[in-house]
C-alpha cells in the first residue's frame, strides 16, 4: 500500500482538463473538479496563479472543464507537464477536437464528457485562484471517467 505524504493525495479527485480560449490564445492543462451545489449547477476549479490558463480564465471569463476518459491516460501526463506560456499544447500534441465549438475552448476527442462554465466567482488562496463557474452547457460523452488517488490513476467499478 502507498505511504501519503501529501494530505490532499489521499482524496479522491476526477482528473479533468481545463480547457480556456481568448483572442488567438487557446490553452489546456490537467487539473481536478469538484461540485459546489447541484440545483444551481455550480461548479469549482483551482488553478495556480502562474499558470496561462489562469490568464485566460481572467480574461474571457469563461472556461470549459472537460471530464477526462480511461483512453487519456497519456494526454493527462502531458497536459500536467507542459507550460501553456511555452508551447500551443494542442498543436505540439496534435491533439484532435469536437467539432462546432467556434469561439469556445476546444474539448480534446474522446473525453467522457465537457462543461462550459462562466465565470461566477474568484477567491485567491496563497497562490491560486478557486473559481466557481455555473455551468452554462454540458455533454455526457458516455466513456469511463479516469480518477485520481495517492498518484495513482484508476476508473470506476459500478457495484
Ligand atoms: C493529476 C494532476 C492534477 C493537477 N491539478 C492541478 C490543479 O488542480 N491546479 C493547478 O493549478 N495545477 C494542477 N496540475 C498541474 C498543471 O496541470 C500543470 O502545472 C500544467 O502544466 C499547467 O498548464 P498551463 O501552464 O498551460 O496553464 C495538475 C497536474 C496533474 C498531473
Amino acid at each position: 500500500m502507498t505511504k501519503v505524504k501529501i494530505p490532499s493525495h489521499l482524496l479522491t479527485c476526477p482528473v479533468v482538463f481545463i480547457s480556456t480560449s481568448y483572442g488567438e490564445k487557446r490553452d489546456i492543462m490537467t487539473a481536478t473538479a469538484m461540485f459546489i451545489s447541484e440545483k444551481e449547477p455550480l461548479l469549482a476549479v483551482s488553478v495556480a496563479k502562474d499558470h496561462l490558463t489562469a490568464d485566460l480564465i481572467q480574461e474571457s471569463g469563461a472556461f470549459t472543464v472537460v471530464v477526462a476518459s480511461e483512453d487519456q491516460r497519456d494526454l493527462y501526463k502531458k497536459l500536467g507537464s507542459l507550460r501553456g506560456e511555452e508551447v500551443d499544447k494542442f498543436a505540439k500534441l496534435s491533439i484532435q477536437t469536437l467539432p462546432g465549438r467556434a469561439g469556445k475552448a476546444p474539448v480534446p476527442e474522446g473525453a467522457a464528457g465537457w462543461f462550459d462554465c462562466e465565470v461566477s466567482s474568484r477567491h485567491w488562496v496563497d497562490g491560486y485562484t478557486v473559481v466557481i463557474g455555473r455551468v452554462v452547457g454540458y455533454e455526457d460523452r458516455e466513456k469511463q471517467p479516469l480518477v485520481w488517488q495517492k498518484d495513482s490513476l484508476f476508473t470506476l467499478k459500478e457495484f
